[in-house]
């Protein structure tokens, strides 16, 4: 496996690669979400190039970037062990030149500025930027990302879309502890009594699947799972049912709905969604 710790070294080697490339970005300490990601990867292209990098452009000033779980070495084992074929661990000066006030940024509007993007301003434009950029740098044919972060795996095929990108977005399934709660760097903050509270964000999203499939009512459901929540002792930031296409509001007449929670627990954040077939459409 090929660690390639600047933008000069992954070119170089990019140059030399002849086979299909796919991208699974990241922001390291990896678990096992991340490495489902990476074996859909390799189903999908000859070579897999992962990326560590955690992107400073997406963290709002009062969030936690200086604290962000950083375990390299056992990343890049893990990675080693899955054969993949190289790492990509830039930093931010190879990553942001000209720093980050006066980098060129990508906004993908509307779909962006809501749920999460209206609760962490800016926090989709860092995203947006870093994926466009790391699909500049790599060059992958396909790229990965998790089911987990739905909205912005809209936003980043909405991105490529937009600006004619020459890469094709997979979207990878959840990875749920058997608890229900999805695999996320963050579950590393809670303590044991969080971890077993967090259990509810899955619940209730189910709970709003059944709901939703027996008798839809998109306001009455949204309040059940806004007290499921609070009786359980998160604090809700949003629950939202939305089309899952575009993540306007729901209609009766959508093929498809997402369910959306984000919840904290004590300063940890957590986000979750449920897919649902609109069976009465
Ligand atoms: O989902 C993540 O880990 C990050 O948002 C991503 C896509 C790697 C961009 O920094």
């Amino acid at each position: 496996m090929r660690l390639l710790k600047n933008l000069t070294s992954l070119r170089q080697w990019r140059n030399q690669q002849t086979h299909s490339v796919a991208l699974v970005p990241t922001m390291g300490n990896l678990h096992d979400g991340h490495l489902a990601l990476v074996k859909r990867a390799q189903q999908h292209a000859d070579i897999v190039v992962v990326s560590i990098f955690v992107n400073p452009m997406q963290f709002g000033a009062n969030e936690d970037l200086d604290n962000y779980p950083r375990t390299l070495e056992q990343d890049v084992q893990a990675l080693e062990s899955l054969g993949v074929n190289a790492v990509f661990t830039p930093q931010v000066s190879d990553v942001y030149p000209r720093g980050l006030d006066v980098q060129t940024r990508v906004e993908v509007p509307e779909v962006g500025d809501i749920l999460c993007g209206a609760s962490r301003p800016g926090h989709f434009v860092g995203v947006a930027t870093i994926v466009c950029k790391l699909f500049n740098m790599v060059q992958p044919d396909v790229a990965v990302f998790g089911e987990k972060d739905f909205q912005q795996l809209q936003i980043i095929r909405l991105m490529t879309l937009d600006l004619s990108l020459p890469v094709t977005i997979i979207g990878e399934p959840t990875k749920r502890e058997s608890s229900g709660l999805a695999l996320s760097s963050r579950n590393g903050y809670l303590s044991g009594q969080q971890r077993q509270q967090a259990t509810a964000i899955y619940s209730t999203l189910q709970g709003i699947s059944k709901q939703l499939s027996e008798k839809p009512n998109f306001n009455q459901t949204v309040k059940w799972a806004e007290q499921q929540l609070h009786d359980a002792g998160l604090v809700t930031d949003y629950v939202a049912i939305r089309n899952a296409e575009d993540l306007q509001p729901a209609t009766i007449q959508d093929k498809q709905w997402v369910a959306l929670v984000a919840a904290k627990l004590g300063n940890t954040r957590l986000i979750d969604n449920l897919t649902i077939v609109n069976n009465h459409a």
